[in-house]
């Protein structure tokens, strides 16, 4: 209609992981082999309990609205969660269960930040963050990082950052690198946050998939951090969009107001089924240690390509490939890669809009006999190609 225009906050650029995965579909539904080393999803969904506690639920318990930060049930026990792992006694109000850790990101850039507040970023990291910041009108400030800190930022770094900062947001493990902050080095950076009223955010979610030391939370080193974290990885529960925010005193009031106003609730059901996941920890380490298999594999295959430049994979379930010997660009190597083999990996534009031309993020979190025939294809084509 004349006069009218889309506003410039839904101006924010499209997941290119998105498109890789369009083109691999396209390929398997043509009747050839695809390898998805693309999607960051684990293969085969949550253990059968949890399956079981959602089917028990639809015959058994109101799946009405219900209140805005979550079931009490499910808060307390996400409560537990941080007394078990980390040895933090949290009161379970300060737990607001969400829509995934997506909708939390949300809920806690709204109550923390206001339009013209400017954010640090590490870049490379999950393009959610600077695409979720841009959309309210909140600066992301990229920060680059490289191989010399483990792809996460330091103290230093921080300190050479120009102009007013507002918040922080940061990723341990990390998507796309796996790298890992210490607790020292979490304690190091949340007290120049401290220091300069910096609101620190750490996103945990891939907490539980670790292969050398478990995770720190940003919670043992700063009680008032606000954290994230998601059903989606380590409870392979990418598709019940359930995840939670452990949200300071200032900031509860406010998010509850925005979850009731932007969605009134969480899903119900996926309470109910993330109340049993819960209980799955030997199920789900498992899981972990598929992946691990299926990360050594893919590095060796890689190496034996020529390949050795790539993020300690501390955790989560990605490699960050440098391929800037290749001398071809990220997204025309997958797709000739994608062409040539079927196997689907993301070019590193996605996390890294300066440098990513140069990087790959390869997935491991699909079944194991997948990982390992792609590895033995990706390692020949690599010699050969
Ligand atoms: C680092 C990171 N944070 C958040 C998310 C989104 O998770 P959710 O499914 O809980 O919305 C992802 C998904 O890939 C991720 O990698």
């Amino acid at each position: 209609m004349p006069g009218l225009r889309p506003s410039r906050r839904g101006a924010v650029a499209p997941f290119v992981v998105m498109e890789v995965l369009a083109a691999a579909n396209r390929r398997a539904a043509g009747g050839a082999a695809v390898f998805h080393l693309e999607i960051g999803e684990p293969a085969g969904g949550p253990p059968e309990p949890v399956l079981e506690a959602a089917r028990r639920a639809l015959g058994s318990v109101s799946l009405g609205y219900g209140e805005a930060p979550g079931l009490w049930a499910l808060r307390a026990a996400i409560a537990r969660l941080y007394r078990d792992r980390y040895g933090v006694d949290l009161p379970p109000a300060r737990i607001v269960v969400t829509a995934g850790a997506s909708g939390a990101f949300v809920l806690a850039f709204l109550a923390a930040f206001d339009a013209g507040d400017r954010v640090v970023v590490p870049s490379p990291g999950y393009p959610a963050y600077r695409n979720i910041l841009r959309a309210l009108d909140v600066e992301p400030v990229l920060l680059p990082t490289g191989p010399e800190s483990r792809f996460q930022p330091t103290v230093a770094a921080l300190d050479a950052l120009s102009g007013p900062i507002h918040g922080l947001v940061l990723a341990s493990p990390a998507n796309p690198t796996g790298t890992m902050l210490s607790r020292a080095e979490l304690a190091a950076i949340a007290a120049w946050c401290r220091a300069r009223g910096v609101r620190l955010l750490l996103d945990e979610i891939y907490h539980g998939i670790t292969y050398e030391e478990p995770a720190a939370s940003a919670l043992e080193v700063e009680p008032e951090a606000i954290v994230v974290n998601s059903f989606s990885k380590y409870w392979c529960m990418t598709g019940w969009r359930l995840g939670w925010l452990v949200c300071p005193e200032d900031l509860l009031e406010p998010v509850i107001r925005l979850a009731q106003n932007l969605y009134i609730a969480p899903s119900t059901i996926a309470q109910h089924a993330a109340l049993a996941a819960l209980d799955q920890g030997p199920a789900l380490d498992a899981r972990v240690a598929l992946y691990r298999r299926n990360r050594d594999r893919l590095v060796a295959a890689l190496r034996a390509g020529g390949l050795a430049r790539i993020a300690p994979p501390d955790g989560a379930f990605y490699l960050w490939v440098d391929i800037r010997d290749r001398g071809e660009p990220a997204t025309a190597f997958c797709r000739r890669l994608l062409e040539e083999t079927g196997i689907a990996l993301t070019p590193g534009i996605d996390f890294d809009p300066e440098r990513g031309e140069g990087w790959v993020r390869i997935s491991f979190a699909g079944p194991e006999e997948e990982v390992a025939r792609a590895a033995e294809r990706l390692a020949a084509w690599l010699v050969r190609a």
